[in-house]
C-alpha cells in the first residue's frame, strides 16, 4: 500500500507517529507560508498542514494542488491546539504535519463540488457520477447498501439458504411490464428477454430440490419510471419448499427485524408487523401500501351524505359510488387557496375534486355546509370524532377514485403535519390480494400478481363459476412507510389448477404452451408445495438511507428517460452489428 493509514483513522493516540496518507483534496486553505489541506478518502477526512519555512518542497506541491488532486502525504501526527479541534470530524483532534507531498494525479476543475452536497441539475451528477459518488452522502449510501446485502447473505446462509444464480438471457416472463429484448445472432429473427424477475426459474429450482433458495437478483423491466422505479433494479429473490404462507412471512419479518438495528441502529422497527387484508387496507387507507406510521383513517360517510342536499354527494352515491373522508387535525383555518390545492392533490389520485368542511365550536363552516341540516352535521362531526379547528376533507366518486384521491390527501397531510417519524420503519403485511385484475381499457381480466399464485381454497368455487372478481390469491405484500417493499405468494404446484388459471387468462392455448409449457410439464415431475417472495433491495435501501428516490442508492442509475448519461446509452449500433443480428432500422 502507498499509505500507512486511511484518512479516517488517526486519533490522539497516534500523536507523534510517522504516517503516510493518500487521498483527494477536499478543500485547501492557503495562508501564505501555511497551507491547510483536507485530505479525503472513503474512510474520512484528515487535516494536513505544511509550513513553508520548515518544508519548502512539500509547501510548493500543496501550493499547486487544487480540489480533487490526488496526493500522497508523508508526515507526522500532532495534536491540534485546543481551540482548533473539530468535534464534527472523527479525526478532528489531530492534524498531519506534511514533510513530503507527492502529486499522484492532477484533476481538471471538477464540475461538481464534492465537499458540498450540491443541488445542481441531476443530469450533471449523472454524467459525472464517478465524482458525485465521492460525496459523503453517496459514499454512505453505497457502503450501507453493501452492509445490508452482506447482512442478508449471511443471515440467510446461516439458515440453510443457497444462493443460486439464474440466467440473464432468458425467455419472456409475465411480470406485467414490457420486456427488454436481446436479438440472437445465431437464430435470425429470434430474441432473448432479459429477466423481469427469476420467478419461473426459482420455482423450477424448487422442483429441482433446492428447498431454500435466495438470490440478489438483477431484474429488468421496460416500464415508466417513478421515484421508486428503475428499469434495472435488484430483488432479494426468495423461494422455499414444503412451507406455508406463514413460514414465508415469518422468515422475512425476522430478517427485517434483525437487519434494521444491525445496519441502521438509529431506526426503529415495531414487531410483530401488523397484518391487513387487501380489502381492509383499501377500506381504511385507500391504498394497498399504506403508510402505517400514522392513523388518519378513511371514514365512510356515505349514509349521512346520501341524506344531504349536496348534489355531488347524492349523485355519486346514486351512481354506485361512495363518499368518504379524512380528518386533518388543526387545518380548519385553511385559506381558499389552500383548499383549492387539495383539489389538485385529490385529482392526482384520480378523483374529480375534494370537498371540505371546517369544524367549529358551533357546527361546521364551508361552501357545502348549507347542504347539511343540524343532525347531519352533528353526525358528520361525530363520525370523525372531530374537534373545533379540524378540517374534514371528502371525496365523492367511484370507489377506486375515492380510494385514490383520499390516499393522496392522507399522504399529503401526513407530510404537512409531520405525522411520519423518519426514523420509524412501520412495516406491515397486506394479505389476500385479488387473484385477477380487470383492465377497464381492454375489458380483459389478467393475473393481478402473476399466474402462478395459489388461489385461496375458499374461493375455488368462485373460480369454477368464473366469478373472477371475488377470487383471492394466497398472495402477500410487505409494505413500509407507504411503499410496497416486497411481493410474494404461495405457488400453484398442481398442473390441473395451474391449467385452470391459465384458462381464465387472456392467453390462447398455443400461447400458454409456448410461454408456460415448461412450467406445466415440470409440475408433472413431482413439484413440491412451495412459496416465495421478493423484497426490492433498492426500495429497502431508500428507506434505510432516508432517500426519496431510489437513484440515490444505486451506483449507476438511469435517468427518467432511461438513459445512462455517463456511458451514453442507449446508442446506435454499427451497420456491421445490425447485419450480424439480422436487424434493419426502419424510420417511422
Ligand atoms: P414484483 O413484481 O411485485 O414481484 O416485484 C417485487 C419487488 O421488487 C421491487 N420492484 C422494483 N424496484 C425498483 N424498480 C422497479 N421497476 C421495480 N419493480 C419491482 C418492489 C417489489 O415489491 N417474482 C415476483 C415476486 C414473487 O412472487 O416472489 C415479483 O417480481 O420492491
Amino acid at each position: 500500500m502507498l499509505r500507512t493509514h486511511t484518512c479516517g483513522e488517526l486519533r490522539a493516540q497516534h500523536n507523534g507517529q510517522a504516517v503516510t496518507l493518500t487521498g483527494w483534496v477536499n478543500r485547501r486553505r492557503d495562508f501564505g507560508p501555511l497551507i491547510f489541506v483536507d485530505l479525503r478518502d472513503r474512510y474520512g477526512i484528515t487535516q494536513v498542514v505544511v509550513d513553508q519555512t520548515i518544508h519548502p518542497e512539500a509547501h510548493a506541491v500543496l501550493e499547486q494542488a487544487r480540489n480533487e488532486f490526488v496526493l500522497e502525504v508523508v508526515g507526522s501526527v500532532r495534536m491540534r491546539d485546543e481551540d482548533k479541534r473539530n468535534p464534527n470530524l472523527e479525526t478532528g483532534e489531530i492534524e498531519v504535519v506534511a514533510q513530503t507531498v507527492e502529486l499522484l494525479n492532477a484533476s481538471k476543475q471538477p464540475p461538481l463540488v464534492v465537499a458540498r452536497d450540491g443541488n445542481e441539475d441531476e443530469t450533471l451528477r449523472l454524467k459525472y457520477r464517478y465524482i458525485d459518488l465521492r460525496r459523503a452522502r453517496m459514499q454512505r449510501n453505497i457502503i450501507l447498501r453493501h452492509q445490508t446485502i452482506k447482512f442478508i447473505r449471511d443471515w440467510l446462509s446461516e439458515r440453510g439458504f443457497l444462493e443460486i444464480e439464474t440466467p440473464m438471457l432468458m425467455a419472456s416472463t409475465p411480470e406485467g411490464a414490457r420486456d427488454y429484448l436481446v436479438p440472437s445472432r445465431l437464430h435470425p429473427g429470434e430474441f432473448y428477454a432479459l429477466p423481469q424477475s427469476p420467478q419461473q426459474l426459482k420455482q423450477l429450482l424448487m422442483v429441482a430440490g433446492f428447498d431454500k433458495y435466495f438470490q440478489i437478483a438483477r431484474c429488468m423491466r421496460d416500464e415508466d419510471l417513478r421515484a421508486d422505479r428503475q428499469p434495472e433494479f435488484t430483488q432479494l429473490d426468495i423461494e422455499m419448499s414444503f412451507v406455508e404462507q406463514e413460514d414465508v412471512l415469518r422468515l422475512v419479518e425476522d430478517l427485517m427485524t434483525a437487519l434494521v438495528p444491525a445496519v441502521t441502529p438509529h431506526k426503529r422497527v415495531i414487531s410483530p408487523f401488523p397484518r391487513l387484508t387487501y380489502h381492509e387496507a383499501m377500506e381504511r387507507f385507500g391504498s394497498d401500501k399504506p403508510d402505517l406510521r400514522y392513523g388518519m383513517e378513511l371514514v365512510d360517510v356515505s349514509a349521512i351524505a346520501a341524506e344531504s342536499q349536496f348534489g355531488v354527494f347524492t349523485q355519486a352515491i346514486a351512481n354506485g359510488g361512495q363518499v368518504k373522508g379524512i380528518k386533518a387535525p388543526g387545518c380548519g383555518g385553511y385559506s381558499r387557496k389552500q383548499l383549492d390545492e387539495l383539489n389538485v392533490v385529490a385529482q392526482a389520485g384520480g378523483a374529480k375534486a375534494a370537498a371540505t368542511l371546517a369544524v367549529e365550536a358551533e357546527g361546521v363552516r364551508g361552501s357545502i355546509a348549507k347542504f347539511f341540516d343540524a343532525d347531519q352535521t352533528a353526525a358528520l362531526v361525530q363520525a370523525f370524532e372531530a374537534q373545533p379547528g379540524d378540517l374534514l376533507v371528502f371525496v365523492a366518486d367511484r370507489k377506486d377514485a375515492v380510494a385514490g384521491g383520499l390516499d393522496k390527501l392522507r399522504r399529503e397531510f401526513g407530510r404537512r403535519l409531520n405525522l411520519a417519524d423518519p426514523n420509524l420503519l412501520a412495516f406491515g403485511w397486506v394479505v389476500d390480494f385479488p387473484m385477477f385484475e380487470y383492465n377497464a381499457e381492454t375489458g380483459i381480466w389478467d393475473a393481478n400478481h402473476h399466474p402462478f399464485c395459489m388461489v385461496n381454497p375458499e374461493d375455488v368455487d368462485k373460480l369454477n363459476r368464473n366469478e373472477l372478481e371475488g377470487v383471492r390469491a394466497a398472495a402477500y405484500d410487505l409494505v413500509c412507510n407507504g411503499y410496497e417493499l416486497a411481493s410474494g405468494s404461495v405457488r400453484i404446484h398442481d398442473r390441473a389448477i395451474q391449467q385452470r388459471i391459465f384458462d381464465r387468462l387472456p392467453y390462447t392455448p398455443e400461447e400458454i404452451q409456448r410461454r408456460f409449457g415448461h412450467m406445466l410439464e415440470a409440475f408433472e415431475y413431482g413439484a413440491p408445495p412451495h412459496a416465495g417472495i421478493a423484497p426490492g433491495i433498492d426500495r429497502i435501501m431508500a428507506l434505510l438511507c432516508d432517500e426519496e428516490n431510489i437513484r440515490e442508492v444505486i451506483a449507476f442509475p438511469k435517468t427518467q428517460r432511461v438513459e445512462d448519461l455517463m456511458m451514453n446509452s442507449p446508442s446506435p449500433a454499427t451497420e456491421k452489428q445490425l447485419r450480424e443480428l439480422h436487424l434493419r432500422i426502419v424510420e417511422e
